[in-house]
C-alpha cells in the first residue's frame, strides 16, 4: 500500500502571507501545494510554525453547486463552522446562515480558554468548497478577543493576556518578574494587576500612575546594560525592547547563562524583512517556542517556560 502524507492547511497571519510562505519554503518536511489567499496548504506532518493564526488540520476539498448543497456537506462534516471569507462574501454569508450559529465572546482575563472544536470552510471559488472539522485554534480564524481594558497603558497588554491565556500559565502573586522596555507600562500593569513584583527597565519613564505603584520598581536604564548578577534571581524575563532579533537573542543568552531567570517571553521585532536566521538561533534554544499572537503585529513572541526546582 503506498503511504501518502497528509496535507494540513496553514493560515497566515493578515499581511504576513510572504513570511508564512517562506517559512513552509525552508522548512524540511513541507512541500507547499497550493494557496488560497491566505491559506496555505503543505503535505507533511503539522508542523508548530510561527507566522501561522490556525492550522487547518484536516483539509479537504469538494466540488459545489449550490448553497443549500454545501451547507449540507459542512453539517454532513462537522458541527461548529468559521467561515474564512476571502472572496465569494455573500454566497459564503447565504451559507453560512443555513449553519449552526457560531457564538463568539470575547475573552475576559483571567480566565479560561474556550476548549470547543472549531471547523474552517472557505470558497476557492463558486464550485470548489475547502473544508478542514479540525482546527487547532478555538476562535474564528485563530482570531483571539478581550473585553478590553481602557486604563492600561498601552494597547501592548493585550499580548501577554494572550499569551497567558493561551498558554494556561500566569505568574503567581509575589513572583518577582523583571519588564525589559516596559514604557509606557502596559506589560507591567499586568504583572502588577496580578500581584507580582515588578522590575521594570526603560530608558523612557513609565506611565506616572504605575511609577507609585509598591510593587513596581521602575529602573530608567538600558536594558542592554543590565547585569543580571546585579538583578539576582527572577521568576520571568519579560522583554519588548524594540531592538533588531540578534541582539535580543545576545540579551537572552546572556540571561540563560546567568541562569538567572526560569521563564522568558520576549517579543522578537522585524525592521522590514523578517530575519529568518535569527529565528532559527532561537529556535535552537532548548524548550522554546516562537508564535504570532493574533495582537502580534510583524513580530513574534518567543518563550521558554520552565517548571520550578
Ligand atoms: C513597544 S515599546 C514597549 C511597550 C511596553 N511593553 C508596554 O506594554 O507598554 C518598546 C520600548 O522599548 C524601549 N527600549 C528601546 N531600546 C531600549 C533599551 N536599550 N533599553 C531599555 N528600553 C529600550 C523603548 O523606550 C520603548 O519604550
Amino acid at each position: 500500500m503506498v503511504q501518502t502524507k497528509p496535507i494540513i492547511g496553514y493560515l497566515a497571519p493578515e499581511s504576513l502571507e510572504k513570511d508564512l510562505e517562506q517559512e513552509i519554503q525552508r522548512h524540511p518536511q513541507l512541500e507547499l501545494k497550493h494557496q488560497i489567499a491566505r491559506l496555505f496548504l503543505a503535505e507533511g506532518p503539522i508542523a508548530d510554525l510561527a507566522f501561522c493564526q490556525n492550522i487547518w488540520c484536516e483539509p479537504q476539498k469538494f466540488t459545489i453547486d449550490s448553497i443549500s448543497q454545501t451547507a449540507k456537506k459542512l453539517r454532513e462534516h462537522g458541527k461548529l463552522w468559521a467561515p474564512l471569507s476571502q472572496g465569494f462574501h455573500r454566497r459564503m454569508t447565504l451559507i453560512q446562515e443555513q449553519l449552526p450559529k457560531l457564538k463568539s465572546q470575547p475573552l475576559t482575563f483571567p480566565g479560561s480558554w474556550p476548549e470547543r472544536e472549531l471547523g474552517a470552510w472557505t470558497l476557492e471559488d463558486a464550485n470548489t468548497l475547502w473544508l478542514s472539522p479540525k482546527t487547532s485554534s478555538p476562535f474564528a480564524n485563530g482570531e483571539v478577543c478581550f473585553v478590553e481594558n481602557r486604563e492600561a497603558p498601552s494597547r501592548a497588554y493585550l499580548k501577554l493576556w494572550e499569551f497567558f491565556s493561551a498558554q494556561k500559565i500566569c505568574p503567581q502573586p509575589s513572583e518577582l518578574c523583571l519588564d525589559l522596555g516596559s514604557s509606557p507600562g502596559g506589560w507591567t500593569w499586568v504583572l502588577a494587576g496580578l500581584g507580582c513584583k515588578v522590575i521594570s527597565v526603560d530608558k523612557a519613564p513609565l506611565t506616572p500612575a504605575l511609577a507609585k505603584n509598591p510593587l513596581i520598581q521602575s529602573l530608567k536604564k538600558d536594558a542592554f546594560q543590565l547585569d543580571p548578577k546585579s538583578v539576582g534571581p527572577v521568576d520571568w524575563l519579560f522583554s519588548d525592547i524594540i531592538c533588531y532579533p540578534e541582539r535580543l537573542l545576545e540579551l537572552v543568552h546572556t540571561w540563560i547563562e546567568a541562569d538567572l531567570a526560569r521563564n522568558f517571553v520576549c517579543t522578537i521585532k522585524f525592521q522590514g524583512a523578517t530575519d529568518f536566521e535569527a529565528l532559527d538561533k532561537f529556535r535552537k534554544i532548548p524548550g522554546s517556542r516562537i508564535q504570532h499572537l493574533f495582537c502580534n503585529k510583524h513580530e513574534l513572541t518567543w518563550s521558554l517556560i520552565r517548571p520550578r526546582n
